[in-house]
Formats: C-alpha cells, sequence, structure tokens
C-alpha cells in the first residue's frame, strides 16, 4: 500500500489509498474549485451538521456530507497519498481528523487537499474545464474584442442546466425559451458517473445546433450518491448539489422541473410544453387547442421500442440523441446477457449450462462464453481455497468477466455454486450496469446431489476428508431472487435447458424457434 516511485521523495513513503468512485468525484471537485468553500473531506462535526441541518459547521450552506473512508489501519497516519483506480497519485491528504462514523461504522480522514497532478485521462477530457480556466477564457475573448475602447459587457445572466440524461426537443424548446427570456448564456453540464457517460456527452454535443448560440458543454464528475437514507432527502440534497456546481461555473440560474428551496442560486422552472400535433412543433401547452396536445412519450414506451428495436420517433428527440440511446439499450435480441446458474455441487448446474450453451449456439445470432465453475477454478482461479474469502474472490471474477462479456453484447453463462447471496448480488449489480442478468437456482435437493457423487465429493466430505464442503460442512444460502427455479430431480437435463430457453424467449433475448 505504499505510493508509487517517481512521486517526490518526500511522498514516495508515505501509504497510498485508491478512494471510491463518488470520494474520487469530490476529490477532483476540491481540488477544481467546484466545491468551494471546500478544500477537503469533512470532519464529524461539519459532517453531522451538514446531515442534520444542510450547513457545514461555521454556517455556510452545504448540501451533502463530502466524507472519505479508509480501512482502520489508515487512521494513525498524518498524510496519506490518493491514488485514481489505476494506482496513480492524484493528491496528498493531510490528516486533521480521523473518526468513525456513528451509523455505518466506517473509519473516515478528513483534511485539506493538495493537488499531485490533475486527473489527466478519460473520454471527452478536453472538454472538461475548471470554473478557473472557464472564466479565464472568457476574460481573454472580452479583452480580443475591445468596442470603442472599452470590452463589451458580459451578458448579466448564465442559465444552467446538470443533467444525467440527454435533452430531448420539449426540454431543448424549453431551454432556448427560458434563455432568451433572461437574456441569458447557456452551461450544459452533463453529469458523470453512469455506465453511459460518454452517450450522454455525445448526446448533448449531437444537439449543439438546437441549443442557444454559444452554448457551453462541461461535463462534470457527479455521480448519484449512494448515501443511503430516504431517496426524496438524497434527491433533494443532489439538486442542491447540481445547484452549486452550476454556481461555481459562474451560473445565475438553474434550469429545473421543479421548485427546490435553498439552492445556491435561482431555480426556473420553465413553462409546461407538449408537442403541437396539428403544426407538429413543440411549444408552451398554453398556445396549443387541447385537442392538438399529442401525449407525452412516457420512459415506459420509450423502453419498450428501445428494447424491441424499434426507432425512436423523430418528434420526440432529435436522431443523434435517438442513436445515442439506441446504443445505451439496445434491442434485447442484441444486448449482452449474463445466465448465472447457481446451486450446489452435483445439482446439474453444468450440464444444464452446456444444454444451453449449445442450444443457443445451435439458434445462431448470440456469442456464448461458457464460465463454469470448475473450468474456472482451473484457469482464472486456480490456486484458491473454499474458504469464504476466496469463494468470494471466485465469484467476483466470475462476474467481472461475464460484465465485461455483457457490456460487449455477448451471452455469458455462469455455473460456479455461489453459495452467498450477498456475492451473487454483487454480480448483478456489476452486470445490470451494462447489460440484463438471469438468476437460475437449480434447486435440486441436497440428497439426490449426495446420491448421484459423480465426483465421489459427498463421500469424502462425510468422511471429513474435504473440509468445509458446500451443504455438508459449509454454508450454501438459498437465493430469493431468483428469475427460475429449477429441480433436475424431477426432470431430465433437456426439459431443464427448455425452461431456460422459454424464460430467454418470453423475456425477448431470444428468437423463437
Ligand atoms: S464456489 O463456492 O467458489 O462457487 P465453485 O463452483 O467454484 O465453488 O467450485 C465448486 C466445485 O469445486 C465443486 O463442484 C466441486 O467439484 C469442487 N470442490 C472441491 N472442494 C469443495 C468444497 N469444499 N466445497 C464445494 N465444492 C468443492
Amino acid at each position: 500500500m505504499t505510493a508509487e516511485p517517481g512521486l517526490p521523495d518526500t511522498l514516495r513513503d508515505l501509504p497510498a489509498w485508491t478512494p471510491g468512485p463518488v470520494e474520487l468525484a469530490d476529490l477532483e471537485l476540491v481540488l477544481a474549485g467546484v466545491y468551494r468553500p471546500l478544500t477537503g473531506f469533512l470532519g464529524s462535526y461539519d459532517t453531522a451538521m451538514v446531515i442534520a441541518g444542510g450547513r457545514l459547521a461555521d454556517g455556510t450552506p452545504w448540501p451533502v456530507p463530502v466524507t472519505l473512508s479508509v480501512p482502520k489501519e489508515l487512521t494513525d497516519q498524518e498524510r496519506v497519498v490518493l491514488q485514481d483506480p489505476e494506482g496513480v497519485p492524484v493528491a496528498v491528504l493531510r490528516v486533521e481528523e480521523a473518526w468513525q462514523d456513528p451509523t455505518s461504522r466506517d473509519w473516515r480522514l478528513a483534511g485539506p487537499l493538495e493537488a499531485l497532478r490533475a486527473p489527466a485521462h478519460g473520454p471527452f477530457h478536453g472538454l472538461r474545464r475548471r470554473p478557473d480556466e472557464l472564466e479565464a477564457a472568457e476574460g481573454n475573448a472580452l479583452t480580443a474584442s475591445p468596442e470603442e475602447g472599452r470590452p463589451p459587457a458580459p451578458p448579466a445572466n448564465k442559465l444552467a442546466v446538470a443533467v444525467r440524461d440527454p435533452l430531448h426537443r420539449k426540454q431543448l424548446g424549453q431551454l432556448r425559451q427560458v434563455a432568451e427570456r433572461l437574456g441569458a448564456e447557456v452551461l450544459v453540464l452533463p453529469l458523470l458517473g453512469g455506465e453511459h457517460d460518454e452517450s450522454l456527452v455525445r448526446a448533448l454535443l449531437g444537439v449543439r445546433k438546437e441549443l442557444p448560440d454559444g452554448a457551453q458543454i462541461i461535463p462534470v464528475p457527479l455521480p448519484v450518491r449512494g448515501d443511503g437514507g430516504d431517496a426524496a432527502v438524497q434527491e433533494e440534497r443532489d439538486v442542491l448539489l447540481r445547484a452549486h456546481v452550476a454556481a461555481a461555473y459562474g451560473a445565475t440560474h438553474l434550469l429545473l422541473e421543479h421548485e427546490v428551496e435553498g439552492t445556491a442560486i435561482p431555480v426556473v422552472v420553465p413553462e409546461p410544453w407538449a408537442y403541437d400535433a396539428d403544426v407538429e412543433v413543440w411549444r408552451p401547452v398554453a398556445r396549443i387547442e387541447p385537442d392538438h396536445v399529442q401525449a407525452e412519450l412516457t420512459q415506459e414506451r420509450l423502453n419498450e421500442l428501445l428494447d424491441a428495436g424499434e426507432p425512436v420517433p423523430d418528434w420526440f428527440t432529435p436522431p443523434a440523441v435517438a442513436a445515442e440511446l439506441a446504443l445505451a439499450r439496445p434491442p434485447k435480441l442484441s444486448r449482452g446477457i449474463t445466465v448465472f446458474f447457481t446451486g450446489l455441487s452435483g445439482s446439474g448446474k453444468s450440464t444444464v449450462a452446456r444444454g444451453l450453451a449449445d442450444a443457443l449456439v445451435e439458434r445462431g445470432g448470440r456469442t456464448v462464453t461458457l464460465l463454469d465453475g470448475d473450468v474456472v477454478r482451473r484457469m482464472l482461479s486456480s490456486g484458491l481455497t473454499f474458504s469464504r474469502a476466496d469463494r468470494d474472490l471466485n465469484i467476483r471474477r466470475i462476474g467481472f468477466v461475464a460484465a465485461e462479456i455483457t457490456r460487449h453484447g455477448g451471452t455469458a453463462i455462469c455455473a460456479p455454486i455461489a453459495p452467498y447471496a450477498a456475492t451473487r448480488a454483487e454480480v448483478r449489480r456489476m452486470v445490470s450496469a451494462v447489460g440484463d442478468f438471469i438468476l437460475v437456482h437449480v434447486a435440486t435437493p441436497l440428497e439426490e446431489c449426495e446420491r448421484r457423487d459423480r465426483k465421489g465429493l459427498y463421500a469424502k466430505a462425510r468422511a471429513g476428508v474435504i473440509p468445509e464442503f458446500t451443504g455438508i460442512s459449509d454454508p450454501y444460502e438459498d437465493p430469493d431472487d431468483a428469475d427460475l427455479t429449477l429441480d433436475t430431480s424431477r426432470m431430465t437435463p433437456d426439459e431443464a435447458v427448455a425452461k431456460v430457453l422459454d424464460l430467454l424467449v418470453d423475456g425477448g433475448w431470444v428468437r423463437s424457434a
């Protein structure tokens, strides 16, 4: 855990730590001055005050706890090097307080941050700008075009939208209307931190022509914070933070769909717009004959269209956005999917998984990778034992590979025992972020698995020769989130495969034969 060579000598011996994604985003925004007045991670008192009342201990409004979790071993350090996931040091934290969160019991470090080097990679890095870079650029633009000896006055207002979803025709129209009314420049802040960051930025760049002249697009790392707690409270804090970020970039107004109290800059809620089916334009509802108002395309309907591979209508969103939506949510027939079998040793997982792989390959249209338990143990996970920690690591490795296969539109079929619910849930999360996940519980009773005992392992486990054997001397947690449950003592392997195939056909992932 020691920092990499290449650091200044004084830092080389410091311990290094890689914060989580939200913490790294916070770190970047602190260093960029977007989170001013914050200069680092918050201590216990500030955090308690922020959670209780939305203010720092000195009374400054601040909406979210900006904290850093670390392992207990780091809590006696004076300085810690913080690095990105690739191990590149990005900052040094001067520790002012090590504290334990009263609820989660996590250990936290607080104190000011000192930048080592700017995080200099990631898609669309060239678009990212710090507020001071933006100010400098705007200052130059002003002095470069003096008019009668004096720089022209900049537009007094700057209207920001800070979004995690693309802007469709309605929002674009509302944005133009509000910007015109305020005489404002427009600043679009795509909020990064999801799986489809690049897609979001491209969808916004793709509608540049529909934005008011001179609109700026600046991506900002602001992932959704999983702080736990009430969803409505989280949503409100998120909006307050967006307003704060927008203000740091010089915005005077923030465009939002709903009014929110206590924002750093005033919120503007546009008047309702709708699509006028008569003249085929979006415009304020007040100007449309009631019987010409076309019903909105709901998120559900949009998802249905994308799932089926049908075109997203042009009246709803520009073609550039439609193309990005289809890339981010491909039609189910070509979307990546992981079918994850779980069950006891000897339950028939491998047989059904192999049968499914064969059936899918025979039908065509999908590329299939089979990650069978025993095969993985010989390759990807050779050397691992059957302790809980090693089993979890084994399943995480399988999940990592399955998620990559799924991300690229393939079909991963996994068949480990995977005895722990929490680890299976982790794999479900990893895969679901990039495609679809189906859990099949092969629930063949232990007695039947033991009766079959093809590898003679149950006998050895009963005799105590193999310790920690699942079902005998080690736990198996039955899933309560299985999409399908099979008992191979009551059906033939072909029948079991047919059931899984039916599920895939019914769900739209596989064409019916
Ligand atoms: S898991 O728990 O990490 O998911 P995995 O599916 O990779 O297990 O490996 C299970 C296979 O390893 C079993 O089918 C069996 O052949 C073999 N095995 C050897 N020792 C054990 C054990 N202690 N518990 C379960 N399976 C074992």
